[in-house]
């Protein structure tokens, strides 16, 4: 054998518990534990194929079509520890494991528009190479070496990462609290608000925090602990308010520590605010929740909703958008967790 090559898609998570600050940052160890929501890999993924040979004489990767260097410390962190694993296993000979490879990755949504295209991505990559070389052992740590939210898209349904405590990063790792056929009634509706890539990435932001925010202090001990025993209790008890207030709570609380950091940084838009806005008071008008939102480092939503929700909540973000088209609008509901996705620029 002189080549060979595997391709992988994985799926974007969105965290209901926030993951914002890292007690080290090489090992991508989070100071806190948190909780998301992987979405089906119909509508937003990533796929990267892999490519190991003989004749390729220095890794690369390929990017939407682009070559990019390969000097990433995260991606030479993951590769390495790929192969390391892989040594140890015993799971490919040594010749193998001594070829470059070639990575390919796509995106079929923004990339970097806080819409976890890293966690999707590093989740792919990692996954692909863990093909590549027959790995038997979990790799949602090494996701994690990518990106840290990476290592939650490495399972499927509700999933928690632990921050863990031992000093190597062992016990940080992902776990799935409950498979997406659990609550097949459950939906996420993504509102792309902006395709630009952020001003404050996600690393450098949560950085800032770390060192800066008093609130961030409080929300660790005293906030992110209850919050994520609570929501993993509803989700194990399909507790729809319950998830839903804790989901807006947490989004609502991240965003604070954003604008409590110094300097400040501002991921919402006016748009942001107006979908906020505009759920609080469908909600009201329900007389209880029916709809959650929530914002990772960027100015698009993710509505949390259950299934008889959905073409209510649609025609009612046409009314308050109504340049959406139905071009916009990509439904498929027969799927669990399946994504619907809309675009009102
Ligand atoms: C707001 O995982 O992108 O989406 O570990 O530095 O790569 P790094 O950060 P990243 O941060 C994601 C932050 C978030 C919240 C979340 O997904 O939990």
């Amino acid at each position: 054998m002189s080549s060979s090559v595997v391709t992988v898609v994985a799926p974007v998570n969105i965290a209901v518990i926030k993951y914002w600050g890292k007690r080290d940052e090489e090992l991508i160890l989070p100071l806190n534990d948190s909780v998301s929501a992987t979405l089906d890999t119909s509508v937003m993924c990533a796929k990267t194929s892999v490519f190991a040979s003989s004749n390729i004489t220095c890794n690369e990767i390929w990017l939407n079509g682009k070559k990019e260097s390969f000097s990433n410390k995260r991606l030479i962190n993951c590769l390495d520890a790929i192969k390391s694993i892989a040594a140890k296993e015993k799971s490919v000979d040594d010749d193998f494991l001594s070829w470059n490879v070639r990575v390919c990755s796509v995106n079929n949504f923004p990339t970097a528009a806080g819409l976890a295209s890293s966690a999707a991505g590093y989740a792919c990559l990692v996954t692909a190479l863990a093909k590549l070389y027959n790995l038997k052992s979990d790799v949602s740590c090494v996701a994690r070496l990518g990106s840290g939210s990476a290592c939650r898209s490495v399972y499927g349904g509700f999933v928690q990462w632990h921050a863990g405590t031992d000093p190597s990063g062992k016990d940080s790792v992902a776990t799935q609290i409950a498979e997406a056929s659990h609550w097949p009634e459950m939906r996420a509706l993504i509102l792309v608000v902006g395709d630009k890539a952020k001003k404050t990435s996600s690393t450098r932001g949560m950085n800032i925090t770390a060192q800066t925010s008093e609130l961030l202090k409080h929300r660790i001990q005293h906030c992110v602990p209850q919050r994520t025993t609570s929501i993993i209790q509803s989700i194990k008890e399909r507790n729809f308010p319950k998830f839903a207030e804790i989901t807006m709570k947490d989004s609502n609380q991240f965003h604070a520590v954003c604008m409590d950091s110094y300097p400040p940084f501002v991921y919402l838009t006016e748009v942001s605010h107006k979908i906020i806005e505009i759920i609080h008071k469908y909600n009201d008008l329900c007389g209880g929740i029916k709809v959650a939102y929530t914002f990772d480092a960027g100015p698009n939503a993710c509505l949390y909703l259950l299934e008889e929700e959905v073409p209510k909540m649609i025609s009612i973000i046409k009314h308050f958008f109504p340049s959406t088209t139905p071009d916009n609008l990509v439904t498929g509901l027969e799927s669990t967790s399946e994504l619907v996705s809309s675009d009102f620029l």
